[in-house]
């Protein structure tokens, strides 16, 4: 009807879609549709409204804790605008506040991460991606690099960006808040102009303070160099990457820093030592440590020989004639750890083991699943009758009764006078008995049947999917390396022929160890360890306030430039030829199992079981990628292979 257009975001992006169905009018694609229109209007909200309004609420934060920006940030807007209400060129000379509002953006960014999926296979440097591969770009730790920030990177000082964006770092690609590239976000200037508007109003009419129970943003201001803050909800989450704090956290005696306790829901699946605490963890850990003595794995290996014998001859029927045979090795090495596992924790009562291990599985994937689903942040919501609830708590019963079985009936036998097997339930009964023994007036002296059930379970856990994943990933490893599977096979052939490998054997085996460390360098089962501040405790040069969650990621140490070298990323077994204290040039960047008093009690198992494995598999198969194979390593409790590892076995 030919009225003016207005100058709201829905009138004009009218005109400009009618502008275009004017220009190309034979096109059916032309311009949007009435549909469309309303969902990018949808988005103005979520786009528009989220991010500037925390955009805004962290510079007020960042003002309050730092009064002096505060105070200069009021006198630039009074001299441009005296009391009157600001307007668009005013804006536009205000050099002190969009400084600071660069530095909120950059120390909070409102998106902390892209995340843009590749489409077609794509070479990105010097690395070919598949399609299908989510690529996570972690604003949050760019903004806050030393590298590119200074020694300051985590501390609030809008003085870098006095000389405009470019000059505020030592690489002008390390500040992106809104993104990149023709998809750069599109409401920046909108974003920029409508957060000076109020910020300007509210500088000018008020001075603020943080309330007094807002205790922890303050003090974890100062945390710097290797260390950042994130939040979780209320709770702040500390992440550490300085090999040094990480040894002190680690080998902290004093319970400074306790494991957090982990949801109730999880005691269905496991607890045990690695849950436990204090005097109840150094006496589970006393009594648990003898069935892992290297004498006692010494005399496990036949379990282990037998289970991975059966692997091998299972491989070999299902390979062709022609000799060849694509497999995806992860869930068959899932299998190999877990009857490594049934046979050595329960030696002649190993069918009951593997079903014991079948059942926790399930229990596992139930478990995953509560854990991504909202349902398990409501209280009490593990008591609903829902199917998986049902379903978990039968598992965790069945598992008990077979565990009681197995353990009463061992029991038995050891009062009638058999003699101690060689599996680790017999030891840790013989150990546990000594404990008694010992000090047989305190009714807590050693572990109580449920206990040792509870410890039972956690050997499934900590022991059979941390193993196959390393296992995996080294064939994967030496699937993309030949080189190295070839001088892998020449030693163990060289030491063993084609016999059954044996434990000195194993222990002369360089190449192997060199490969499996640099495996669990790039590739760490456990990706990370949380700790929490029990009490206010000095870590470093930051005192920190309890209750604030302590991570240690693994990955990102693993993968430093600065311990490891330009070649950091890439697999070179070689920088391991002088051992673990020579590959990097300092010697705590390698903790794939720890460090401490709560290293992983299960460490020479896995690495016996992990050799004996990759020895018998190279004795009999060469292995190559299959073409089917995408490279998408993620976690879900452990670093796993998201999409399996298929791989081309050749017999020879
Ligand atoms: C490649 C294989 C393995 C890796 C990478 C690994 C890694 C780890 C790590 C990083 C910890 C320390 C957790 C912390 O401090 O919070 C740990 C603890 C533990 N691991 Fe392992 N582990 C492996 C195999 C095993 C095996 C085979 C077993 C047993 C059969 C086992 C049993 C345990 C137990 C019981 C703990 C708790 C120790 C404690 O809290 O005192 N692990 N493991």
């Amino acid at each position: 009807m030919g009225a003016s257009v207005n100058d709201d975001l829905l009138s004009l992006l009218m005109e400009s879609n009618f502008k275009v169905f004017c220009e190309d009018e034979n096109s059916k694609n032309a311009g949007m549709t009435i549909d469309e229109v309303i969902e990018e209007c949808k988005l103005f909200y979520f786009a528009g409204q989220e991010m500037t309004s925390v955009l805004l609420t962290w510079t007020m934060i960042a003002l309050s804790m730092d009064p002096s920006w505060q105070v200069r940030a009021r006198e630039e807007v009074l001299q441009v605008f005296g009391k009157n209400k600001p307007n668009f060129d005013g804006l536009n000379q205000l050099k002190i506040v969009t400084m600071i509002l660069y530095e909120v953006l950059r120390l909070y960014p409102p998106a902390i991460t892209l995340l843009p999926r590749v489409c077609q296979r794509t070479k990105l440097g010097e690395t070919s991606l598949p399609p299908g591969v989510d690529l996570i770009m972690p604003l949050l730790l760019v903004h806050r690099d030393a590298k590119y920030w200074g020694k300051d990177a985590n501390e609030f000082n809008p003085e870098r960006f006095s000389g405009g964006v470019s000059k505020a770092s030592n690489n002008s690609g390390a500040f992106f808040p809104f993104g990149w590239g023709p998809r750069i976000c599109i409401g920046q200037s909108f974003a920029m102009i409508e957060a000076k508007m109020p910020g300007v109003t509210v500088v000018t009419r008020n001075w603020y303070d943080l309330s007094t129970n807002n205790q922890h943003p303050s003090e974890l201001n100062n945390v710097a160099g290797k260390m950042f803050v994130t939040w979780i909800g209320t709770t702040p989450r500390v992440s550490i990457t300085d090999p040094e704090l990480i040894r002190e956290i680690l080998s902290n005696k004093s319970d400074d820093f306790e494991k957090p306790k982990s949801r109730p829901i999880a005691e269905y699946f496991i607890s045990g030592l690695v849950n436990y605490q204090g005097k109840k963890w150094a006496k589970h850990r006393r009594i648990i440590n003898p069935a892992f003595h290297l004498e006692k794995l010494k005399r496990m290996l036949p379990a282990f020989s037998t289970c991975c014998s059966e692997m091998i001859s299972r491989w070999d029927g299902m390979i062709s004639v022609e000799g060849s045979r694509e497999l995806d090795v992860w869930p068959e090495l899932q299998n190999l750890t877990g009857d490594v596992i049934s046979r050595t924790a329960f030696g002649s009562s190993f069918e009951e083991g593997r079903q014991i291990f079948q059942l926790q599985l399930e229990q596992a994937e139930l478990l995953i699943r509560a854990f991504q689903s909202i349902s398990v942040y409501v209280p009490g919501f593990r008591f609903l009758p829902t199917k998986d609830n049902i379903r978990m708590k039968e598992i965790y019963k069945t598992v008990r009764t077979l565990l009681r079985g197995i353990i009463e009936k061992r029991e038995k036998a050891i009062n009638m006078g058999a003699s101690v097997n060689d599996d680790l339930l017999s030891l840790l009964m013989e150990s546990n008995f000594k404990v008694f023994c010992e000090d047989e007036n305190s009714k807590n002296a050693g572990m109580t049947i449920d206990e040792v059930i509870e410890e039972c379970k956690l050997f499934y856990f900590a022991g059979q999917e941390t193993t196959s994943v390393l296992l995996t990933w080294t064939m994967i490893a030496l699937s993309m390396d030949p080189s190295w599977q070839v001088r892998a096979r020449e030693e163990v052939l060289q030491v063993f022929g084609k016999n059954k490998p044996n434990f000195d054997g194993l222990n002369q085996l360089k190449i192997v160890t060199m490969i499996l460390y640099e495996v669990l360098r790039l590739y760490p089962p456990a990706t990370a360890l949380v700790r929490r501040v029990r009490q206010r405790t000095k870590l470093g040069e930051t005192s920190l306030p309890p209750e604030v969650d302590l991570i240690m990621p693994f990955l990102l140490v693993h993968r430093d430039a600065k311990y490891w070298g330009k070649d950091a990323n890439e697999f070179n077994p070689e920088r391991f030829s002088g051992g673990v204290s020579k590959a990097s040039n300092n010697s705590g960047a390698f903790f794939p199992f720890g460090w401490g008093p709560r290293i992983c009690i299960g460490q020479s198992f896995a690495m016996i079981e992990a050799k004996m494995a990759l020895a018998m598999i190279l004795q009999h198969f060469s292995f190559e990628l299959s073409p089917s194979y995408a490279h998408a390593p993620y976690t879900v409790i452990t670093l796993q292979p998201q999409h399996g590892a298929q791989i081309i076995l050749h017999k020879i």
